[in-house]
Order: C-alpha cells, then sequence, then structure tokens
C-alpha cells in the first residue's frame, strides 16, 4: 500500500518530504516569487531607498522570522492542513483556518494570471514584441484593458492559453503530491532560478549607468525612518515575501517528518529569501539606472508601479540593450519560475486543505479544486477587465486580508488560549536554534501592535478614498465583496462535519493531534531517543 492510501472511512496518512533538503528547496521556492523581483526593488525605492533596509531588516528580525518559526511549529505539531490545525488547537477556531485557506484561494487565482503574463513576455523578448512603445503594447495589445469595463465577457485569447498552460502545469505537479509533485519540481527550478537570475543580475550591472541607479537604491533618506508608512511597508513586504500567516509555511511544514531541525530551516529560509530580495533590488536598480541615462532623466522618471515595472520598464531596457532579447528572455523567464514555486505553495494551501476536511484522494482535490480555480481564474482575469479585477483584488487580500488573518491568529493561539509557550517547546524540543522570551514578545506583542496599527490604518484609507482611482463597484465587487466570501464561506465550510477524521480535538490544554514520538519529546525534553515505531510509521529510514 502506498503512503497515502487508505480504506474508504480511514484517515489518510499524510505525506512527507523525502528530506530535509526537499522541503528547503520547496520552502524558498515559496518565499521567493514575484513578490522578490518586482515588488522589493519598488517598495524599497518608494519608502527611503538605502534607509528602507533599517525597517526591512527590524520587520525581519521582529515579526518575519519569529512568525515563521510559529506557522512552522503549528503545521509541525499538529501535522495538517491550516483548518485541521487550528480544529485541533480548538474546535471553535477551525474558521480561522479557512479563512487562511480563503486569503491563498484568491491571491492564488490572480497571481497564476501574473506567472501567465511573463511566460509569454519570456518569449515575446526574442523579437521584441512591444515595439518602441512598451507602455501601450502592455496596456492596449497585450491585455487590452478597458477601463471602463467591470466584468468583461471579452476574452483575450493569449492571456487565456497562457494562464490556462499555468494553471494545467499547477495542477499535474500538486496531483503528483508533495514531494514527488513540489519536492522535485523545486529541486530543478531553484537552482535554474538562481543561475538565470544571477546572470540578470550580472549583465545588469554591466550596464553603462548601473551606478546611478544602484545609487537611487541604497541613497537613504533618513527622514522616512519617521515615517510610519515605511515601518508598515517593511512588515507587509516581509509577510508577502516570506508566506507566514496565511497557510504556506503551516501546510508545508505539517509534511515534515517528527525529527526536523525547524528553527535551523526557517533562518536558512528567511536568509535565502532576503538575500534574493536584495539581488533582485540590485539587479532591478542597475537596469533601471542604465535606462535612466539613456534617457538622460533621473532614476525615479522611468520606473512606475509595481506591474509596470516589470512589464514596462523592462521591455523599455531590453529595447535599448545590445544582448537585450537574452536579457529578457532571462528575467521573464526568472520571473515565470519564481513565480511557480510559489504558486504551488499557495494552492497546496487549498487543496490540503480540502483534502484533510473531506477526506478526499489527493489526485481528485488537485484536480477538482484545481479546475474550479483556474476556471475562475480565466473568468476574471483572461479578459478586457483582467488587469482592474488583479489590481484591487491584490490590494485587498495583501492589504487587509493577510495582515488580518496574521493578526486573528496571534490573537487566537496567545491572547485567548494562551498557548504560545507549548509552540515555542515544540520548536525547542526539535530544532538546533531555540526560542525564548524574546521570540515570545516579537510574535504576541510586536506582532499586534504592529499588525493592528497597520490594519487600522490602511482600513481608514481604503474606505476614506476608492483605491486606484477605481469606481465604487468595481472596488466592492473585487475587494469588500472577496472579504466578505472568505468570512463567509471560513464560517459555513467549519460548520461541515468533518469525514474520516474520527477525533479532532482533546480536552483543553491536551496535545492531540500531536505526533506520538513529539508528544514524548515535548514532555521529557531529556529523553531525545529515536522512536523507531513511530519513525517506521513514517516511513524513515533508521
Ligand atoms: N512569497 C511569495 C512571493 O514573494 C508569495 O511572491
Amino acid at each position: 500500500m502506498s503512503a497515502t492510501s487508505s480504506q474508504p472511512g480511514q484517515t489518510q496518512r499524510r505525506e512527507v518530504f523525502s528530506s530535509r533538503w526537499v522541503f528547503l528547496l520547496a520552502a524558498v521556492g515559496s518565499a521567493v516569487g514575484l513578490g522578490n523581483i518586482w515588488r522589493f526593488p519598488y517598495v524599497a525605492y518608494d519608502n527611503g531607498g538605502g534607509a528602507f533596509l533599517i525597517p526591512y531588516l527590524v520587520a525581519l528580525l521582529t515579526a518575519g522570522i519569529p512568525l515563521l518559526f510559529l506557522d512552522y511549529a503549528l503545521g509541525h505539531r499538529y501535522r495538517g492542513s491550516a483548518p485541521l490545525v487550528f480544529r485541533r488547537i480548538k474546535s471553535w477556531a477551525e474558521p480561522v483556518g479557512w479563512i487562511q485557506v480563503g486569503v491563498a484561494f484568491f491571491i492564488t487565482i490572480y497571481y497564476a494570471a501574473i506567472i501567465g503574463w511573463a511566460g509569454l513576455y519570456a518569449f515575446k523578448s526574442f523579437n521584441k514584441a512591444w515595439g518602441d512603445d512598451p507602455n501601450a503594447y502592455f496596456f492596449g495589445d497585450f491585455l487590452q484593458f478597458d477601463e471602463t469595463a467591470t466584468f468583461s465577457t471579452d476574452i483575450v485569447p493569449q492571456i487565456a492559453l497562457a494562464l490556462a498552460a499555468v494553471w494545467i502545469a499547477a495542477i499535474i505537479v500538486l496531483a503528483i503530491g508533495v514531494d514527488k509533485g513540489i519536492g522535485r519540481v523545486s529541486m530543478f527550478f531553484m537552482p535554474v532560478l538562481v543561475v538565470l537570475f544571477i546572470i540578470v543580475v550580472i549583465q545588469a550591472l554591466l550596464l553603462p549607468g548601473a551606478a546611478t541607479g544602484l545609487d537611487a537604491l541604497f541613497t537613504p533618506n533618513w527622514s522616512a525612518l519617521a515615517n510610519p508608512t515605511v515601518w508598515i511597508a517593511a512588515y507587509g513586504q516581509i509577510f508577502f515575501s516570506l508566506s507566514v500567516g496565511f497557510g504556506i509555511m503551516l501546510t508545508y511544514s505539517s509534511y515534515l517528518r517528527p525529527r526536523s531541525n525547524l528553527t535551523g530551516t526557517g533562518l536558512t529560509t528567511a536568509f535565502a529569501n532576503s538575500s534574493f530580495e536584495v539581488l533582485a533590488g540590485i539587479g532591478v536598480f542597475a537596469a533601471l539606472g542604465f535606462m535612466a541615462t539613456q534617457q538622460s532623466v533621473a532614476v525615479d522618471e522611468v520606473a512606475t508601479s509595481g506591474i509596470g515595472l516589470a512589464f514596462v520598464a523592462f521591455p523599455a531596457i531590453i529595447n535599448e540593450m545590445t544582448l537585450g532579447p537574452i536579457f529578457g528572455f532571462f528575467f521573464f523567464a526568472s520571473l515565470t519560475l519564481a513565480g511557480f514555486t510559489s504558486l504551488f505553495s499557495l494552492l497546496e494551501v487549498v487543496v490540503s486543505a480540502v483534502k484533510d476536511k473531506f477526506n478526499l484522494p489527493r489526485k481528485a482535490v488537485a484536480i477538482g479544486i484545481g479546475t474550479f480555480m483556474a476556471l475562475l481564474s480565466l473568468a476574471l482575469f483572461s479578459t478586457t477587465s483582467g488587469l482592474m479585477a488583479l489590481d484591487v483584488m491584490d490590494k485587498f487580500t495583501n492589504n487587509i486580508g493577510i495582515v488580518a488573518i496574521a493578526l486573528i491568529s496571534v490573537i487566537v493561539i496567545d491572547w485567548i488560549l494562551r498557548r504560545i509557550d507549548e509552540f515555542g517547546s515544540h520548536l525547542n524540543a526539535v530544532s538546533s536554534f531555540r526560542v525564548g522570551t524574546v521570540w515570545r514578545i516579537c510574535v504576541v506583542n510586536v506582532t499586534t501592535l504592529v499588525l493592528g496599527f497597520t490594519l487600522i490604518q490602511e482600513l481608514v484609507t481604503l474606505v476614506k478614498e476608492p483605491y486606484g482611482g477605481y469606481t465604487g463597484v468595481q472596488i466592492a465587487l473585487y475587494g469588500w465583496a472577496v472579504l466578505a466570501i472568505i468570512v463567509i464561506s471560513s464560517l459555513t465550510l467549519s460548520i461541515l462535519p468533518w469525514r474520516g477524521t474520527a477525533r479532532l480535538d482533546g480536552p483543553p490544554g491536551s496535545d492531540f493531534g500531536v505526533d506520538p514520538y513529539l508528544r514524548r519529546t515535548i514532555r521529557e525534553p531529556r529523553r531525545f531517543e529515536p522512536d523507531t515505531a513511530t519513525a517506521a510509521q513514517n516511513g524513515e529510514q533508521s
């Protein structure tokens, strides 16, 4: 019998990553994504340039890494998807897990569209299909963007085809499984991504004017540090970029074996993600410096907003370069690969939750849920209103959805249930790097304060002025309604009965759901002996 098969009515055995390396590459693959390549350089530049690195580092150390550890502890201790983990912590907490799934669901459907664009642009680089005016090409010929439409049914064929291809690839990888699908693909994609991206950065650094761009990025504007918006931007960037707080790392760590060094792996993931982010900043700004020099303008005049940066400014740079087509192909191929490994992790949050709740086989869920999401994604983002829908949904799911659910999780876990120390002990029982009071203060106090403040600030702004100049109906439909759907479906799904999971939680304070080996380890931390029975059950080699 395979590791994941089960008799009807029985709970399926949980899949595992075959080694720590596979997990690490999948986790780094999830973290390194579109957020690193086009989001970070811009956020950094808009928020004080070189000085932004200070709030960024503070946010990484006080919230990013501590919450990453918490996500790892939650998933590893209770070995389940987000709803199952929260259900096992306390039965009424199940909706918290489903809200994480809901946020991941909506991010997944638009994230796939950006990967589709990047994939198409990789090939368009060869003949510089955008011509002399990349801006007009991107919004006009390519997206056929209609600002006035709220829900267009005019499909843009090439976008629809690319998006369908992205979904087919993602569904196949997820249907294959955690280790053989996500793990193996990440093992291949990540090294290729690193090589491609290093080539892009070196090419960019060799361009005339690169230093002007680096000056713009790294010249600190110290006064920015006094601005709360800069600090909020740093925390927002870290959350999205490290994939923390919305179920991704929790789900991945549920596939780790009982004896796994959680904090050591977490530190490596965070370090790799931030290194890639700074590398992206250097590469992107060196290229922008080149462009600014060519046009004899300041760097901030060549660069536009996030999406524009990749799909408008880069084609313009490619037009000016001798090796433009190759540079363009490598850049957009990097964006596509980085996007794919993050997309798998986002989709896995949804697949794993549905699989756990309804006790269904992975293939059926990956194909069923994946097809449903693909159709929704195609309906919303392959049409002439796609860009508007994407922009609004991105704003609301990121700035409200991720922040709110991270805050709610911390409030439920510690302010209400007082369970944070249990997760600290769990981390210490299995990891090399021990956590203590500082970690606790960061997760509970710093996170609550910063996220609470961020959320209120963002809600006030969004209520006061319509985001991006869109109409009230467009914002209501793709922003507020999306948040309402997430909350209502989370409550509804929590009411439905669990299938095949005989007991989901124990009496208050019990450690039900914890792997038997770990349960003993936590109680008796000194006796950290291998548990051969559990190891054998998990298919481990001794
Ligand atoms: N962490 C992923 C990114 O940065 C979602 O794009």
